[in-house]
């Protein structure tokens, strides 16, 4: 089986390349370096041992993409490539329509001219908007907040349609809840160029020093300690979600959702205690304000991932603080 991914570089999509290879699939990875980096492409066949071919470029290019489809003989496709960043999203949402669109648009285009019919979709909590209850299940109302998150929706609604015109075609739609970690070897993980927007990013960069402290965005919220609450999701669990995801697009037809989460909510102020706790060091922060368009809680049920895909996560939030520093010391003294 030869599996193409989308930005297999990626925070995410180098951790699914990584199981993949494990997984003995045959991997493809395209890449426009837009916000990875080449490196990674060694790191990945130092962790598992395995070649894949990597191409780089942007999705968008219809000619380059058909021509890696007619050369390379691609049974499936997991796309990732996708601009992420929310507060970005506010500023430049027709950069962020435009990108997040055509990549999906163009892939199933290419796709359905070479035959190829089996697709999984990197999708977001996010499109559950502000949910009236918790846990999320899958069938909860759709809405979005800010134009990262209706991309997401959107491609979500292009891909059924897609598979409603084509009888052959099968979708797998992911929803993620909040990745942290990175891989046990400290090879591979999330960092993010300039001030990161995202929790776990800045908390390591606080523990290190290389920032002064974290800013907890508002105590004031409906929940145990009064901050936010996020279900954290193991990446190396996550990219474990995309193989069973395969397996699954392998034997159906039509469009699938599944949220993978853990199931469990932790509040900003348990992230940063466990992170200190586990890794032995000091996370000064200080409360301020809310964050405009943040939630109070957020989390999912993952009970149909596993009776469906048999996926469940298995690390826990120690492993995820414990490997999210990890990767970062281990950045600074290669
Ligand atoms: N937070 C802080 N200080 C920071 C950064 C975040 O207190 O410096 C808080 C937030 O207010 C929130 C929690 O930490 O309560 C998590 O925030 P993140 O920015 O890490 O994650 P979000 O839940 O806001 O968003 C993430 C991804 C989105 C995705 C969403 C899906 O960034 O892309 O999860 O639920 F859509």
């Amino acid at each position: 089986m030869k599996v193409l991914v989308t930005g297999g570089l990626g925070f995410i999509g180098s951790h699914t390349v990584c199981e993949l290879l494990d997984a003995n699939y045959e991997v493809v990875v395209i890449d426009d370096l837009s916000n990875s980096s080449i490196d990674v492409v060694d790191k990945i066949k130092e962790i598992t041992g395995k070649d894949f071919v990597f191409y780089q470029f942007d999705v968008c290019n219809e000619e380059k993409l058909d021509e890696v489809f007619s050369k390379e003989n691609i049974d499936s496709v997991i796309h990732f490539a996708a601009y992420k960043a929310v507060g970005e999203s506010v500023a430049k949402p027709l950069m962020y329509y435009e990108n997040n669109l055509l990549t999906t648009i163009t892939l199933c285009k290419v796709m359905l001219k070479h035959g190829v019919f089996k697709f999984v979709f990197s999708s977001s909590a996010t499109v559950y908007g502000s949910p009236k209850t918790l846990p999320i299940k899958e069938d909860f109302l759709l809405s979005t907040t800010n134009p990262y998150g209706t991309t997401k929706l959107m491609n979500e609604k292009i891909l059924e349609d897609v598979c409603v015109a084509n009888d052959n075609f099968s979708v797998i739609i992911l929803r993620y809840f909040n990745p942290i970690g990175a891989h046990s070897s400290g090879l591979i993980g999330e960092n993010p160029t300039g001030i990161p927007n995202n929790l776990m990013p800045y908390i390591v960069r606080v523990a290190d020093g290389e920032l002064k402290e974290l800013s907890v965005f508002g105590n004031d919220y409906d929940t145990p300690d009064g901050t936010g609450v996020r279900d954290y999701i193991h990446v190396v669990d996550l990219a474990k979600g995309h193989i069973k995801a395969l397996e699954k697009a392998a034997n159906t037809k039509g469009t699938r959702f599944y949220n993978l989460g853990t199931g469990h909510g932790y509040s900003v102020l348990d992230l940063v205690e466990t992170f200190k706790r586990v890794n032995n060091v000091d996370v000064p922060y200080k409360i301020v304000g809310r964050r405009p368009g943040d939630i109070a809680a957020c989390y999912a049920d993952p009970t149909k991932a596993y009776e469906e895909l048999g996926w469940k996560a298995t690390l826990g939030i120690e492993e995820m603080c414990k490997d999210s520093y990890n990767f970062i010391l281990k950045q600074k003294n290669k």
